[in-house]
């Protein structure tokens, strides 16, 4: 089997389905995973570069699951069957993965893991009518990521939750997140001679989530 590294084993964890789509998909370790370990039966294998495909379809001729995989270059859900009940779009700012959302709408499970931006998407699917179920972090190395599983429903993110994610579930690295979030914000802010109201906010929200 496939090894990962942790963010990608934690994006695989909030896979099981039966035709997976992964947006974006450059090495093609996402869904080769899914595949030999039985969390996807099919999969859809997009990326936007040509080059960056054929990393994915080298991986998994190599492995022996390239005949249940559709190879498509192409922007975002643009090519994507229907059939597709999981989406994973990761690895791209948040700025991206709004302008795949707003391409196409598919009623299906939402595995998005942005890079950066992570707040703007809330925005996003809090005001186009995505429920997210998960919304939590994972670390691996120095760096944190979000990890956001959503399906079209009522949006549910309160106000509070919008800059900091849901917690939810609850894991213990969520503070330590915070605490290093504040921490590179007060060096920004105290350089800076205008600071955002965005970044007075989140400022804002870190604080009181803090003290709670
Ligand atoms: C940094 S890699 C992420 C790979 C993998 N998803 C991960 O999380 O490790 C980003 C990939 O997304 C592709 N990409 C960027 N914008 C895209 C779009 N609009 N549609 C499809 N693929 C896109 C890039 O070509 C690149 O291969």
């Amino acid at each position: 089997m496939l090894k990962l590294d942790k963010r990608l084993a934690a994006i695989a964890e909030e896979i099981n389905c039966r035709v997976l789509a992964d947006i974006g998909t450059d090495h093609g370790k996402i869904v080769v995973y899914c595949l030999q370990s039985g969390r996807a039966e099919r999969a859809y294998a997009v990326d936007i570069s040509q080059k960056s495909l054929q990393k994915a379809r080298i991986l998994a001729q190599s492995r022996g699951v390239d005949a249940s995989i559709a190879f498509v270059v192409g922007d975002g859900l643009t090519d994507v069957g229907e059939d597709a009940d999981c989406v994973v779009i990761a690895g791209m700012g948040g700025h991206e993965i709004i302008r795949i959302l707003s391409g196409r709408r598919l009623d299906t499970r939402y595995v998005l893991v942005p890079h950066q931006d992570a707040a703007a998407l809330r925005f996003y699917l809090s005001e186009n009518g995505y429920f997210a179920e998960k919304d939590y972090v994972i670390s691996e190395g120095k760096r944190f990521y979000d990890i956001i599983v959503c399906k079209n429903g009522q949006g549910n993110y309160k106000k509070s939750e919008l800059y900091i994610g849901k917690n939810t579930p609850p894991v213990s690295i969520f503070m330590e997140r915070l605490e290093a979030r504040r921490a590179i914000i007060q060096g920004v802010t105290a350089r800076a001679k205008d600071v955002s109201k965005e970044l007075k906010q989140e400022l804002e929200d870190i604080n009181n989530a803090l003290q709670d």
